[in-house]
């Protein structure tokens, strides 16, 4: 039993690369596997000694998929050093940014029977020309209402990797 294995449940593919920017600071990088969650569904988590499963919000929650994944494996993620973050775009505001302020993470602890030894949250991206029609107008209206940017011609990333890195380099220490 070794290493690390980070999972990640993304639709656009920012927690993938949220996933892949951590790994480069655990100090068994070299040996870390990254898989999707559904690749992880056919992998034996006991083989592994960290887990690390990143998820991201769309239309206010995580996947479906992902309590799924935590159903079916909650006693092996109980029983290891196990963590957990959320990728969502109301972390770009400072006051909604930790675990205990960001809204994600509150609804998350209290639906699901994993407890993470730890967890983090970052500010996703909006990336309004990838978006089909609907989903960018949607997107439009609530970054409008929070006082967001609108101008569906752009991208924006609000993720702070320096803040990433922080939490990457924590995991070797703590957990
Ligand atoms: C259709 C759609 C719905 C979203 N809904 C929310 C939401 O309800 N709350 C939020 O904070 N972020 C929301 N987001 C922002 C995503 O969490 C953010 O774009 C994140 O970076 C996506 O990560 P992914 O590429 O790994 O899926 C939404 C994004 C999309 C495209």
């Amino acid at each position: 039993m070794s290493g690390s294995l980070i999972i990640y449940s993304s639709t656009d593919g920012h927690t993938k690369r949220i996933c892949e920017y951590i790994i480069n600071f655990l100090h068994d990088a070299k040996k870390a596997k990254i898989k999707s969650l559904n690749e992880a569904s056919q992998v034996d988590l006991s083989s592994f000694d960290k887990i690390i499963i990143g998820a991201s919000i769309r239309y206010g929650k995580h996947s479906n998929e992902l309590y799924k994944f935590i159903e079916t494996n909650k006693d092996m993620l109980n029983k290891k050093k196990s963590i957990f973050f959320s990728v969502n775009v109301v972390a770009r505001k400072p006051e909604k940014n930790t675990p205990d302020t960001n809204p994600y993470i509150k609804k998350f602890l209290k639906i699901s029977k994993w407890k993470p030894s730890k967890i983090g949250v970052f500010a996703g991206k909006v990336d309004y020309p990838s978006y089909g029609f609907l989903d960018k107008y949607v997107i439009k209206f609530i970054m409008f209402l929070t006082k967001g940017p609108t101008d569906t011609s752009q991208s924006y990333e609000f993720t702070d990797w320096s803040k990433v890195e922080v939490f990457a380099k924590e995991l070797d220490i703590n957990t």
